[in-house]
């Protein structure tokens, strides 16, 4: 194992040690993130849900299939991706995690993001976008790739998309979902940081 990969192991156990919320108390398993400490994209998400604390993993429920099918539609697997989420530990009964949750949680989104350099974060729903991209709206931001002052890159590519769950309510959401995923392998071509 690398220094890299060391680092993020050790980010994941503290993590698992964390006390630092009250989201703690109602864990089963902390979800820390899963797939490639080398890849170019980081998917983030809310935070865990049922299955997701129930595993330790991240989207391994309902929505995480469409996930899984959105980074296949452009030839990866998940293991060739990052996958977590703004929060850790699973929100009680699927609650919006709220923004004390999120701060606190911060440090280590910001550790993993650090480590990992990921060309092209890709926001899913509301909650994730807001930490990278306050006051913009999901229905008009999605699919459109915005440059921040990031965290280890002055020219941070964020892609807002929706959250997956959203396309099991509204179908219709998932041809919009499969057309915004279309233009990352083109996004990923033109980053140069
Ligand atoms: N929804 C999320 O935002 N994250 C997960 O890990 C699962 C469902």
């Amino acid at each position: 194992m690398n220094a890299k990969h060391e680092a993020l192991k050790s980010i994941e156990e503290q993590i698992e040690m964390c006390r630092l919320c009250g989201l703690c108390e109602g864990r089963t398993n902390t979800v820390p993130g899963t797939g490639s400490f080398d890849s170019e994209i980081m998917f983030i998400g809310e935070g865990p849900g049922k299955d997701e604390d129930l595993q330790g993993k991240p989207f391994v429920g309902a929505a995480g299939k469409f996930l899984t099918v959105l980074i296949e539609s452009i030839g990866l697997s998940r293991n060739d991706v990052f996958i977590t989420n703004v929060v850790k530990c699973r929100p009680p009964g699927n609650r919006d995690p709220e923004q004390i949750e999120v701060n606190t949680c911060w440090r280590y989104l910001e550790a993993q993001i650090s480590l990992i350099k990921p060309k092209l974060i890709v926001t899913l729903g509301r909650h994730s976008m807001q930490r990278f991209l306050p006051g913009l709206r999901i229905s008009e931001a999605h699919g459109k790739a915005k440059r921040i002052k990031g965290i280890w890159s002055e020219k941070q590519v964020i892609f807002p998309m929706y959250h997956p769950a959203a396309a099991l309510y509204n179908p219709a959401l998932r041809q919009v979902m499969l057309a915004d995923m279309t233009k990352i392998p083109v996004l990923l071509k033109k980053i140069e940081i």
